[in-house]
Formats: C-alpha cells, sequence, structure tokens
C-alpha cells in the first residue's frame, strides 16, 4: 500500500498586531508565528487503502477524508475542511482529477487558536505532492497555501517568522536556543471571523483610530538572544480583548499562569486555546500539571516547545 504521512505543528502568535478593516474583509497584520511541538498527522493513500468506504465520516469524491482523535467529531468531513480543499486546489493546479483518501490524526485543539485546520491543509498539500509524483518545488506549494488560508504558508514553513498582508506573506526569523511552554486548553472553540469582527466592534466603540501594525522591536530582539524572559514580557495580542469579550473566563485563566510564575501569558491567536512561557522545561511540566489539576481554570494543559520545523514527512 503506498501511503505518504506528513507530521505538521500547531502554532502560537508571538505578537499578533492587527490593523484596520480592509475592503476585502481581512486584516493587515503584523503576525510572528512560532511552530510548536504539538503535532497532527496527515496520511495520503490511493484511494481504497485508508477510508473505510462503510465509514460514515468519511466523503465520497475524488478526495475523502477521515479524522480520528479525542477531537475528531469537532471536524467536519466535507469539502470546508481545509485538508480536502488544499488537495483539490493541488490537483486543480496540476491539471488532473488526481484521488486521494487522507486521515488526519487530529491533536492539534480544534478551533483553538493554533491553526489547527491550515495545518492540515498544510500537510495535505506535502503528502499528496508526494503520493502523486508531481514534485513541486515548496514555493509553489507556498502559494497554493496562501489561497486556502492566511495560516497555511506558516505550517508549510515552520519555525518562527513574521507575516505581513494578511498573515501569508512570510519572512523567516533568527532565532536562539527553545523556549517551552504550555497551553491551556478550552471546552469549545472560537470562530475567528467571529473574533476578528468583535475586535472591529470593541474598536469602534472605543473610537480611537487603528495604528498600522507594526512588529515588536523587544520582541524580535529577545527572539534572536534567546531571552524568556523578555520574550514574556514582549508576547502581545490585538485579538486578546475580543477573545476574552467573547469568553469572559479566559482571563482567569490567564492570570492563574501568571500567578503560578508564567513569564508571559496570552490567548493564542483568536483563541481560546491560552498559552504560557515558561523558564524550563521542568517549569512547563509543573506549571501545566498546576493548571490542569483545577477542572475550573481550563480543560486540561499540555506542554510544547518551540520553534520546530513545519510539516514534513514524519519518518
Ligand atoms: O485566511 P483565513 O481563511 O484563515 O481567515 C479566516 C477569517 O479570519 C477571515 O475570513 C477573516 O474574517 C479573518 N481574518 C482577518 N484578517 C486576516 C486573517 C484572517 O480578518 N489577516
Amino acid at each position: 500500500m503506498r501511503a505518504i504521512t506528513v507530521r505538521v505543528p500547531a502554532k502560537v502568535n508571538l505578537q499578533l498586531a492587527v490593523g484596520p478593516l480592509r475592503e476585502d474583509g481581512y486584516h493587515d497584520l503584523v503576525n510572528v508565528f512560532h511552530a510548536v511541538s504539538l503535532f497532527d498527522e496527515v496520511t495520503a493513500a490511493e484511494p481504497g487503502d485508508l477510508v473505510d468506504p462503510g465509514d460514515p465520516r468519511g466523503l465520497g469524491g475524488p478526495i475523502r477524508v477521515m479524522v480520528r482523535g479525542a477531537s475528531a467529531a469537532e471536524v467536519p468531513v466535507d469539502e470546508s475542511n481545509l485538508a480536502v480543499r488544499a488537495a483539490q486546489a493541488l490537483a486543480r493546479s496540476a491539471g488532473r482529477s488526481y484521488r486521494a483518501e487522507l486521515v488526519i490524526d487530529k491533536a492539534i485543539p480544534v478551533a483553538g487558536g493554533m491553526a489547527g485546520g491550515s495545518a492540515d491543509a498544510a500537510a495535505a498539500l506535502v503528502a499528496c505532492n508526494e503520493l502523486w509524483g508531481l514534485g513541486l518545488p515548496v514555493e509553489d506549494l507556498m502559494e497554493i497555501a496562501a489561497d486556502i488560508g492566511s495560516d497555511v504558508p506558516f505550517a508549510l514553513l515552520g519555525g518562527t517568522a513574521v507575516g505581513t498582508g494578511r498573515g501569508e506573506r512570510l519572512t523567516p526569523l533568527e532565532t536562539t536556543g527553545t523556549f517551552h511552554w504550555v497551553f491551556a486548553l478550552a471546552d469549545g472553540g472560537l470562530s475567528t471571523p467571529r473574533v476578528y469582527g468583535e475586535c472591529d466592534r470593541l474598536r469602534a466603540a472605543a473610537g480611537a483610530g487603528v495604528p498600522r501594525p507594526v512588529a515588536s522591536e523587544p520582541l524580535l530582539a529577545a527572539l534572536r538572544e534567546g531571552d524568556a524572559e523578555g520574550l514574556g514580557r514582549a508576547l502581545c495580542n490585538d485579538l486578546q480583548p475580543a477573545a476574552l469579550s467573547l469568553r469572559p473566563s479566559l482571563a482567569r485563566t490567564l492570570e492563574a499562569g501568571r500567578e503560578l510564575g508564567a513569564l508571559g501569558a496570552i490567548v493564542s491567536g483568536s483563541g481560546p486555546t491560552c498559552a504560557f512561557l515558561a523558564e524550563s522545561q521542568a517549569h512547563a511540566a509543573g506549571l501545566a500539571a498546576a493548571l490542569g489539576e483545577d477542572g475550573e481554570i481550563c480543560r486540561s494543559a499540555v506542554t510544547a516547545s518551540g520553534p520546530v520545523p513545519g510539516a514534513m514527512p514524519a519518518d
């Protein structure tokens, strides 16, 4: 059986500076992406090999998908699944009606602000490029990725990078060492368009102008120098007030992490996952245990480290 498995990381936004709403419905960003060691796996195979044809969660048609893992039921298996859309876009770009069956092993929180859907799309591009023997260079995959979603190109690239435009134009950043993280997972997701909409609404209500987004120099310096304390102080997310407005309980989650000695505490992307920067792997493990043991603070807490590489074959 010919099957290609690709492993792909989640991301956390170290800085998410959001400009005014554009005419196309997007916002100009300065988006410092950081890939962390929470991984989904996407396996692509010739039809008939992987997805059980009797499985009601499988989709008919040339690209079929099935999702496994604790939160599999929350992931769509129709054409709104970003991995399906990515495989379809890749087949279209090659001008052929290729077929594939995709199996997604899901560990990244669903609708959690960690770009799990975008990660699966990136992994599907790499897996199907290989399965179908297309041999497209990563630059071509990047272009297809940007059409699928603003966060998909970064999931191909990995590491740490600054995204501009709507987040899809990437410049890799030099960083030193490894940063240790704790992610507090919440029950239920938050819709990204809804959080951006709430951000616009809060800003309009405040009546102040929206400045052009600019990269934070202290943040870039902390990354370059491997300075976890400096990075913790510089973390910033313009979507955080909107996420807190839609999910007020997150304020308590962030506060609990700060009280437990996190170097920085932030909502990840559009939330509701909260990210905490720790001093060391041991500190992260202790923080995760403390956050996870009180069911009122979060559903569960996991540790991860970054930066890690983007989507690549698992073996
Ligand atoms: O690009 P993607 O499809 O992932 O974006 C999802 C939604 O997030 C968009 O439809 C838009 O509402 C919002 N968004 C935005 N500005 C960005 C990126 C995303 O408003 N730069």
